[in-house]
């Protein structure tokens, strides 16, 4: 059984953490019986799944449709759910009690983005009560608007430093791991080595602990865009195209048969067969 404290020993013992994001109940079965460190039920679905432009248009309980079916599928797995935005920003009440209904629904941990006062009192409120948290910095979807796009993070040493001090008023707030996005592998690595906690890259290289991917991407099912840093280990896209091609292929060429009759000779009315 998956806990905070495995990501913490897996850090320690310096084994890397393989994280994946999960949005239904048949994919969460596989990744449950691949004994994967954790499932992330990303707010990526917003994209991956319902063909948003980006994340902001997904509401918590559209969420949590997403978490009860992968914590159906995956009964072993430790499954993180991703608040949606504006679901944590308007009080530490609001994000409180949108943290629990995600552990009601199925999961054992939610992730927020960023780091102000508001959400350090936040994930502090959240662990007391028994909620761990995830945190996430670099690159944060949910305020895309305010960095000016998908713009690679801590390319400076003033930003790396900004990001490291931010990691660590998270960390003393009781974040149990941070997940590093779209930044230099070199950054990454110290901001890493400066954590007790461990990192989840994503876009960060290999010198975080960990690392976490859209599981559309490395699996080539999404195809309005990937980004760079992805690895593809399988299109899927084209090989359900193929499996509904051959399918379609399949059934325009069915030769429709005469009607069978029974041994009596009398023609049956109403049966059919399917083949
Ligand atoms: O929504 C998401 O999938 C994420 C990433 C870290 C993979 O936040």
């Amino acid at each position: 059984m998956k806990t905070v404290s495995t990501f913490q020993r897996l850090k320690d013992s310096g084994e890397k953490i393989a994280m994946l994001t999960a949005y239904d109940y048949s994919t969460a079965q596989v990744l449950d019986k691949a004994e994967i460190d954790a499932i992330l039920v990303g707010d990526s679905l917003a994209m991956v799944v319902l063909g948003h432009e980006n994340t902001y248009n997904i509401t918590i309980d559209e969420m949590l449709i997403f978490i009860k079916a992968v914590a159906r599928g995956a009964k072993n797995s430790f499954i993180i759910g991703d608040m949606p935005f504006m679901s944590y920003n308007l009080s530490v009440a609001q994000g409180l009690e949108n943290a629990g209904k995600m552990i009601k629904a199925g999961a054992n941990a939610v992730k927020l983005e960023g780091c102000n006062e508001h959400i350090i009192t936040l994930v502090k409120r959240c662990t007391e009560t028994g909620i761990p948290v995830l945190g996430h910095l670099g690159f944060t979807p949910q305020l895309m608007n305010t960095l000016g796009g998908h713009k690679i993070q801590g390319k400076t040493s003033d930003k790396i430093e900004a990001i490291l001090d931010s990691a660590k008023k998270l960390q003393e707030a009781g974040c149990f791991g941070i997940v590093l996005e779209l930044m230099p592998a070199d950054s990454a690595q110290y901001i890493t080595e400066n954590l007790k906690i461990p990192t989840i890259g994503i876009g960060a290289g290999v010198n975080c602990s960990g690392q976490i991917v859209v599981i559309d991407d490395i699996l080539g099912k999404f195809t309005d865009f990937t980004p760079k840093f992805v690895k593809k280990y399988t299109n899927l896209h084209d090989e359900i195209l193929n499996g509904v091609l051959s399918y379609k292929n399949e059934v325009k060429n069915m030769v429709t048969q005469p009607r069978r009759k029974n041994k009596t000779g009398v023609k049956v009315k109403k049966s059919f067969t399917f083949q």
